[in-house]
Protein backbone atom coordinates (compact mmCIF):
# COMPACT_ATOMS: atom_id res chain seq x y z
CA UNK A 1 0.00 0.00 0.00
CA UNK A 2 1.36 3.23 -1.12
CA UNK A 3 2.08 5.35 2.24
CA UNK A 4 0.30 8.56 3.25
CA UNK A 5 2.36 11.81 3.64
CA UNK A 6 1.93 13.75 7.11
CA UNK A 7 2.65 17.19 7.02
CA UNK A 8 2.65 18.46 10.98
CA UNK A 9 2.72 21.88 12.07
CA UNK A 10 4.38 22.04 15.54
CA UNK A 11 6.07 18.91 15.26
CA UNK A 12 8.03 19.42 18.18
CA UNK A 13 5.53 20.00 20.61
CA UNK A 14 3.23 17.80 22.74
CA UNK A 15 0.33 17.10 20.62
CA UNK A 16 2.37 17.38 16.76
CA UNK A 17 5.23 15.31 18.48
CA UNK A 18 3.42 12.33 19.76
CA UNK A 19 1.46 12.33 16.56
CA UNK A 20 4.50 12.12 14.50
CA UNK A 21 6.13 9.19 16.33
CA UNK A 22 2.57 7.77 16.40
CA UNK A 23 2.20 7.78 12.92
CA UNK A 24 5.75 7.05 12.36
CA UNK A 25 5.45 3.61 14.64
CA UNK A 26 1.92 2.26 11.98
CA UNK A 27 4.75 1.77 9.13
CA UNK A 28 2.13 3.83 6.72
CA UNK A 29 3.12 7.19 6.77
CA UNK A 30 6.21 9.32 5.90
CA UNK A 31 6.29 12.31 8.46
CA UNK A 32 7.23 16.15 7.38
CA UNK A 33 7.48 18.25 10.21
CA UNK A 34 7.57 21.94 10.73
CA UNK A 35 8.94 23.81 14.17
CA UNK A 36 11.65 26.54 14.69
CA UNK A 37 13.80 24.11 16.75
CA UNK A 38 14.97 20.73 15.95
CA UNK A 39 12.66 18.50 17.49
CA UNK A 40 13.64 15.26 19.98
CA UNK A 41 12.57 12.97 17.11
CA UNK A 42 14.73 10.22 14.68
CA UNK A 43 16.07 10.64 11.49
CA UNK A 44 12.86 9.19 10.00
CA UNK A 45 11.49 12.99 10.16
CA UNK A 46 12.12 15.08 7.84
CA UNK A 47 12.31 18.35 9.92
CA UNK A 48 11.87 21.86 8.09
CA UNK A 49 12.80 24.42 10.34
CA UNK A 50 10.97 27.73 9.57
CA UNK A 51 9.72 30.28 11.51
CA UNK A 52 5.78 30.62 10.72
CA UNK A 53 5.29 34.12 11.71
CA UNK A 54 8.04 34.88 9.05
CA UNK A 55 5.96 34.71 6.06
CA UNK A 56 8.52 34.97 4.11
CA UNK A 57 10.63 32.68 5.46
CA UNK A 58 7.45 29.72 5.85
CA UNK A 59 7.17 30.40 1.80
CA UNK A 60 10.93 30.24 1.07
CA UNK A 61 11.63 27.17 3.71
CA UNK A 62 7.89 25.08 3.47
CA UNK A 63 9.21 23.52 -0.23
CA UNK A 64 9.22 19.76 -1.69
CA UNK A 65 5.62 19.14 -0.01
CA UNK A 66 3.61 18.35 -3.20
CA UNK A 67 3.64 14.59 -2.37
CA UNK A 68 1.62 15.49 1.26
CA UNK A 69 -1.90 14.10 1.59
CA UNK A 70 -2.65 15.17 5.11
CA UNK A 71 -1.94 17.85 7.30
CA UNK A 72 -1.96 18.07 10.78
CA UNK A 73 -1.77 21.67 12.55
CA UNK A 74 -0.57 21.90 15.93
CA UNK A 75 1.63 24.71 15.99
CA UNK A 76 0.52 27.50 19.19
CA UNK A 77 2.31 30.27 20.59
CA UNK A 78 1.11 31.36 24.04
CA UNK A 79 1.31 35.45 24.84
CA UNK A 80 1.52 37.68 27.08
CA UNK A 81 -2.93 38.15 26.42
CA UNK A 82 -5.77 36.75 24.48
CA UNK A 83 -5.55 39.41 22.71
CA UNK A 84 -2.12 38.95 21.66
CA UNK A 85 -1.76 35.09 21.50
CA UNK A 86 -5.02 35.28 18.84
CA UNK A 87 -2.91 37.58 16.64
CA UNK A 88 -0.04 35.40 17.22
CA UNK A 89 -1.69 32.10 16.38
CA UNK A 90 -3.81 33.85 13.49
CA UNK A 91 -0.86 34.53 11.50
CA UNK A 92 0.70 31.09 12.60
CA UNK A 93 -1.67 29.54 10.80
CA UNK A 94 -2.28 31.84 7.94
CA UNK A 95 1.43 32.06 7.04
CA UNK A 96 1.33 27.99 7.48
CA UNK A 97 -1.16 27.42 4.80
CA UNK A 98 -0.53 30.49 2.28
CA UNK A 99 2.51 28.50 1.97
CA UNK A 100 1.87 24.75 1.96
CA UNK A 101 -1.74 24.74 0.17
CA UNK A 102 -1.03 25.75 -3.91
CA UNK A 103 2.01 23.36 -3.36
CA UNK A 104 0.13 20.26 -2.37
CA UNK A 105 -1.38 18.16 -5.40
CA UNK A 106 -3.48 15.77 -3.85
CA UNK A 107 -4.78 16.92 -0.11
CA UNK A 108 -7.10 14.72 1.19
CA UNK A 109 -7.37 16.37 4.61
CA UNK A 110 -6.53 19.16 7.00
CA UNK A 111 -6.76 18.38 11.12
CA UNK A 112 -6.27 21.26 13.58
CA UNK A 113 -6.04 20.50 16.76
CA UNK A 114 -8.48 22.75 19.27
CA UNK A 115 -9.30 22.68 22.64
CA UNK A 116 -11.78 23.82 25.73
CA UNK A 117 -10.96 26.87 24.92
CA UNK A 118 -13.05 26.95 21.87
CA UNK A 119 -15.94 27.25 24.81
CA UNK A 120 -14.07 29.34 27.26
CA UNK A 121 -12.90 27.29 29.92
CA UNK A 122 -10.28 29.92 30.14
CA UNK A 123 -12.79 32.40 30.99
CA UNK A 124 -14.65 31.48 33.74
CA UNK A 125 -17.67 29.24 33.97
CA UNK A 126 -19.05 27.13 30.82
CA UNK A 127 -21.70 25.49 29.89
CA UNK A 128 -20.97 21.56 31.25
CA UNK A 129 -20.45 18.88 29.77
CA UNK A 130 -19.65 21.47 26.78
CA UNK A 131 -21.46 19.64 23.48
CA UNK A 132 -19.64 20.36 19.93
CA UNK A 133 -22.93 22.49 18.76
CA UNK A 134 -22.38 25.08 21.76
CA UNK A 135 -21.31 28.53 20.63
CA UNK A 136 -17.64 29.17 20.76
CA UNK A 137 -15.94 31.77 23.32
CA UNK A 138 -16.69 35.37 22.63
CA UNK A 139 -15.82 38.61 24.12
CA UNK A 140 -13.27 38.33 22.70
CA UNK A 141 -13.36 35.02 20.60
CA UNK A 142 -10.42 32.54 21.09
CA UNK A 143 -7.85 32.00 18.13
CA UNK A 144 -9.61 28.75 17.54
CA UNK A 145 -12.94 30.08 15.59
CA UNK A 146 -10.57 32.27 13.36
CA UNK A 147 -8.09 29.65 12.53
CA UNK A 148 -11.68 27.40 11.52
CA UNK A 149 -12.82 30.05 9.71
CA UNK A 150 -9.71 29.86 7.72
CA UNK A 151 -10.05 27.07 7.05
CA UNK A 152 -13.13 26.68 6.12
CA UNK A 153 -12.18 29.78 3.76
CA UNK A 154 -9.17 27.88 2.12
CA UNK A 155 -11.72 25.09 1.93
CA UNK A 156 -13.69 26.30 -0.76
CA UNK A 157 -14.09 24.66 -4.08
CA UNK A 158 -11.67 22.22 -3.14
CA UNK A 159 -11.65 18.37 -2.81
CA UNK A 160 -10.18 17.63 0.50
CA UNK A 161 -12.16 17.64 3.70
CA UNK A 162 -11.09 18.91 7.62
CA UNK A 163 -11.74 18.14 11.21
CA UNK A 164 -10.67 19.40 14.63
CA UNK A 165 -10.55 17.58 17.88
CA UNK A 166 -10.71 19.26 21.15
CA UNK A 167 -9.25 17.79 24.27
CA UNK A 168 -8.90 19.07 27.78
CA UNK A 169 -5.27 19.20 29.62
CA UNK A 170 -3.38 16.97 26.99
CA UNK A 171 -1.34 14.00 29.18
CA UNK A 172 1.93 12.93 27.77
CA UNK A 173 5.62 13.93 27.83
CA UNK A 174 7.13 16.28 25.48
CA UNK A 175 10.59 18.44 26.65
CA UNK A 176 9.78 22.12 26.36
CA UNK A 177 5.81 21.98 25.69
CA UNK A 178 3.82 25.27 26.66
CA UNK A 179 1.15 23.20 28.76
CA UNK A 180 2.28 20.02 30.43
CA UNK A 181 0.04 18.82 33.19
CA UNK A 182 1.90 15.55 34.00
CA UNK A 183 5.06 17.03 33.87
CA UNK A 184 3.96 19.70 36.21
CA UNK A 185 2.50 17.35 38.35
CA UNK A 186 5.96 15.14 37.91
CA UNK A 187 8.59 17.76 38.73
CA UNK A 188 6.45 19.27 41.73
CA UNK A 189 5.92 15.67 43.46
CA UNK A 190 9.61 15.00 42.96
CA UNK A 191 11.17 18.28 43.93
CA UNK A 192 8.34 18.30 46.91
CA UNK A 193 9.64 14.93 48.04
CA UNK A 194 13.17 15.95 48.19
CA UNK A 195 12.62 18.60 50.37
CA UNK A 196 10.85 16.46 52.58
CA UNK A 197 7.48 17.88 52.47
CA UNK A 198 3.76 16.58 51.25
CA UNK A 199 2.27 17.09 48.26
CA UNK A 200 0.41 20.26 48.93
CA UNK A 201 -2.10 21.15 46.51
CA UNK A 202 -0.84 24.30 45.11
CA UNK A 203 -4.56 25.75 43.61
CA UNK A 204 -6.70 26.82 45.61
CA UNK A 205 -10.04 25.57 47.68
CA UNK A 206 -12.54 26.09 44.40
CA UNK A 207 -10.19 24.48 42.25
CA UNK A 208 -9.73 21.85 44.58
CA UNK A 209 -13.06 20.75 44.97
CA UNK A 210 -14.18 21.40 40.90
CA UNK A 211 -14.59 18.74 38.49
CA UNK A 212 -12.07 18.69 35.78
CA UNK A 213 -11.01 15.65 32.89
CA UNK A 214 -7.16 15.07 30.87
CA UNK A 215 -7.14 13.58 27.37
CA UNK A 216 -4.34 11.06 27.59
CA UNK A 217 -1.96 11.94 24.32
CA UNK A 218 -2.02 8.38 23.02
CA UNK A 219 -5.52 8.16 22.46
CA UNK A 220 -5.40 11.66 21.30
CA UNK A 221 -3.40 11.07 18.40
CA UNK A 222 -5.28 7.66 17.54
CA UNK A 223 -8.57 10.30 17.49
CA UNK A 224 -6.81 12.64 15.51
CA UNK A 225 -5.87 10.12 13.21
CA UNK A 226 -9.40 8.50 13.05
CA UNK A 227 -10.99 11.87 12.49
CA UNK A 228 -8.66 12.33 9.55
CA UNK A 229 -9.04 9.30 7.94
CA UNK A 230 -12.57 8.02 8.23
CA UNK A 231 -15.30 9.28 6.20
CA UNK A 232 -17.70 9.67 8.75
CA UNK A 233 -15.80 11.92 10.43
CA UNK A 234 -15.00 14.78 7.76
CA UNK A 235 -16.05 18.26 8.24
CA UNK A 236 -16.51 17.17 11.87
CA UNK A 237 -15.55 18.47 15.57
CA UNK A 238 -15.22 16.21 17.95
CA UNK A 239 -14.43 16.67 21.52
CA UNK A 240 -11.62 13.53 22.98
CA UNK A 241 -11.01 13.63 26.50
CA UNK A 242 -10.50 9.95 28.24
CA UNK A 243 -14.19 9.27 28.91
CA UNK A 244 -14.28 10.15 33.20
CA UNK A 245 -14.01 13.34 34.92
CA UNK A 246 -12.76 13.83 38.56
CA UNK A 247 -12.26 16.31 41.02
CA UNK A 248 -8.81 16.98 42.57
CA UNK A 249 -9.87 16.30 46.36
CA UNK A 250 -10.33 12.88 45.37
CA UNK A 251 -7.32 12.45 42.54
CA UNK A 252 -4.21 14.34 44.42
CA UNK A 253 -3.74 11.80 47.32
CA UNK A 254 -3.85 9.01 45.26
CA UNK A 255 -1.20 11.04 43.11
CA UNK A 256 0.56 11.72 46.21
CA UNK A 257 0.69 7.73 46.56
CA UNK A 258 1.70 7.31 42.92
CA UNK A 259 4.94 9.20 44.57
CA UNK A 260 4.61 7.40 48.14
CA UNK A 261 3.80 10.65 49.44
CA UNK A 262 1.26 12.00 51.95
CA UNK A 263 -0.96 14.94 50.40
CA UNK A 264 -0.79 18.22 52.02
CA UNK A 265 -2.77 20.44 52.52
CA UNK A 266 -4.48 22.96 49.74
CA UNK A 267 -2.01 26.35 50.25
CA UNK A 268 -2.29 28.16 47.22
CA UNK A 269 1.68 28.68 45.69
CA UNK A 270 2.61 30.85 42.81
CA UNK A 271 4.63 27.87 41.17
CA UNK A 272 6.50 29.83 38.83
CA UNK A 273 7.74 32.02 42.05
CA UNK A 274 8.41 28.57 44.04
CA UNK A 275 10.65 27.00 41.67
CA UNK A 276 12.91 29.82 40.67
CA UNK A 277 15.53 28.73 43.15
CA UNK A 278 14.58 25.19 42.41
CA UNK A 279 16.90 24.38 39.62
CA UNK A 280 20.15 23.82 41.68
CA UNK A 281 18.13 21.13 43.44
CA UNK A 282 16.67 19.58 40.11
CA UNK A 283 20.33 19.98 38.83
CA UNK A 284 21.51 17.56 41.60
CA UNK A 285 18.74 15.32 41.29
CA UNK A 286 19.59 14.94 37.69
CA UNK A 287 23.69 14.48 38.50
CA UNK A 288 22.07 11.85 41.62
CA UNK A 289 19.95 9.93 39.25
CA UNK A 290 21.56 9.92 35.41
CA UNK A 291 17.89 12.03 34.37
CA UNK A 292 18.03 13.20 30.92
CA UNK A 293 16.64 16.87 31.40
CA UNK A 294 18.42 19.41 33.42
CA UNK A 295 16.32 22.62 32.53
CA UNK A 296 13.14 22.36 35.21
CA UNK A 297 11.60 25.16 33.20
CA UNK A 298 12.03 23.91 30.17
CA UNK A 299 10.99 20.80 30.84
CA UNK A 300 7.63 21.74 33.41
CA UNK A 301 5.78 24.66 32.43
CA UNK A 302 5.23 26.84 35.40
CA UNK A 303 3.45 29.42 34.29
CA UNK A 304 0.82 26.88 32.85
CA UNK A 305 0.68 25.82 36.21
CA UNK A 306 -0.02 28.45 37.76
CA UNK A 307 -3.51 29.00 35.61
CA UNK A 308 -4.37 25.33 35.51
CA UNK A 309 -4.37 25.14 39.51
CA UNK A 310 -6.26 28.45 39.71
CA UNK A 311 -9.00 27.56 37.27
CA UNK A 312 -12.06 27.71 39.92
CA UNK A 313 -15.16 26.46 37.51
CA UNK A 314 -16.12 22.89 36.37
CA UNK A 315 -14.38 21.92 33.34
CA UNK A 316 -16.16 18.49 31.46
CA UNK A 317 -16.61 17.72 27.41
CA UNK A 318 -19.28 15.15 26.41
CA UNK A 319 -17.67 12.89 24.36
CA UNK A 320 -21.20 11.21 22.98
CA UNK A 321 -20.49 12.66 19.57
CA UNK A 322 -17.15 11.15 19.00
CA UNK A 323 -18.64 7.91 20.19
CA UNK A 324 -21.51 8.04 18.14
CA UNK A 325 -19.19 8.83 14.78
CA UNK A 326 -16.99 5.95 15.49
CA UNK A 327 -14.36 6.89 17.81
CA UNK A 328 -15.31 4.61 20.86
CA UNK A 329 -11.71 4.35 23.02
CA UNK A 330 -11.97 5.50 26.66
CA UNK A 331 -9.30 5.22 29.12
CA UNK A 332 -9.42 5.57 32.96
CA UNK A 333 -7.56 8.72 34.40
CA UNK A 334 -6.23 7.13 37.26
CA UNK A 335 -4.71 4.43 35.77
CA UNK A 336 -3.30 7.03 32.52
CA UNK A 337 -1.19 8.87 35.29
CA UNK A 338 0.28 6.01 37.04
CA UNK A 339 1.34 4.68 33.46
CA UNK A 340 2.41 7.92 32.50
CA UNK A 341 4.02 8.33 35.84
CA UNK A 342 6.23 4.92 35.79
CA UNK A 343 7.16 5.80 31.96
CA UNK A 344 8.88 9.18 33.24
CA UNK A 345 10.49 7.05 35.36
CA UNK A 346 11.78 4.46 32.70
CA UNK A 347 12.89 6.88 30.37
CA UNK A 348 15.07 8.79 33.41
CA UNK A 349 12.98 11.67 33.19
CA UNK A 350 11.82 11.99 37.03
CA UNK A 351 13.78 9.25 39.48
N1 LIG B 1 -1.01 20.41 25.65
C1 LIG B 1 -2.25 20.47 26.12
O1 LIG B 1 -2.52 20.09 27.28
C2 LIG B 1 -3.38 20.99 25.26
C3 LIG B 1 -4.69 20.92 25.77
C4 LIG B 1 -5.75 21.38 25.00
C5 LIG B 1 -5.52 21.91 23.74
N2 LIG B 1 -4.24 21.98 23.28
C6 LIG B 1 -4.06 22.58 21.96
O2 LIG B 1 -3.29 21.75 21.12
C7 LIG B 1 -2.54 22.54 20.20
C8 LIG B 1 -1.08 22.11 20.29
O3 LIG B 1 -0.63 22.34 21.62
P1 LIG B 1 0.67 21.64 22.23
O4 LIG B 1 0.43 21.50 23.69
O5 LIG B 1 1.06 20.45 21.43
O6 LIG B 1 1.74 22.81 22.01
P2 LIG B 1 3.34 22.77 22.22
O7 LIG B 1 3.73 21.51 22.91
O8 LIG B 1 3.73 24.04 22.87
O9 LIG B 1 3.89 22.71 20.74
C9 LIG B 1 3.76 23.80 19.88
C10 LIG B 1 4.57 23.55 18.63
O10 LIG B 1 4.45 24.70 17.78
C11 LIG B 1 5.76 25.08 17.35
N3 LIG B 1 5.83 26.52 17.10
C12 LIG B 1 5.59 27.52 17.98
N4 LIG B 1 5.81 28.70 17.40
C13 LIG B 1 6.22 28.44 16.13
C14 LIG B 1 6.62 29.27 15.05
N5 LIG B 1 6.66 30.61 15.17
N6 LIG B 1 6.98 28.68 13.89
C15 LIG B 1 6.97 27.33 13.78
N7 LIG B 1 6.60 26.50 14.77
C16 LIG B 1 6.23 27.05 15.93
C17 LIG B 1 6.68 24.67 18.51
O11 LIG B 1 8.03 24.49 18.11
P3 LIG B 1 9.14 25.65 18.22
O12 LIG B 1 8.87 26.42 19.48
O13 LIG B 1 10.44 24.89 18.19
O14 LIG B 1 8.97 26.49 17.01
C18 LIG B 1 6.07 23.33 18.89
O15 LIG B 1 6.57 22.33 18.03
C19 LIG B 1 -2.80 24.01 20.60
O16 LIG B 1 -3.82 24.55 19.84
C20 LIG B 1 -3.26 23.89 22.03
O17 LIG B 1 -4.06 24.97 22.44
C21 LIG B 1 -3.16 21.53 24.00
Amino acid sequence: MKKKVALIAGVGGMCGGNMAQFLHATGQWDVIGVSRGSPELGEWVRHIAADLLDPQQTQERLVNIEHVTHIFYTALLTGKSYEEENDLNTRLMRNFLDAALPQIRKLEHIHVLEGVKWYGYHKGAYKTPAREDDPPCSNPPYFYEEQHNYVLKCQQGQSWTWSTTRPGAVCGYANGARINLMMVIAAYATIMKELGKPLIFPGDEATYHALTFTSDVGMLNRAMLWASTDPRAANQAFNIGNGDAFRWHDMWPRIAAMFGMQAGPVKTTCLVDFMADKEPLWRDLVHRHGLKQGDLFRLAPWGYADTVFSRKWDNMISMVKANQFGFTEMIDSEAMMQRIFNEFRETRIIP
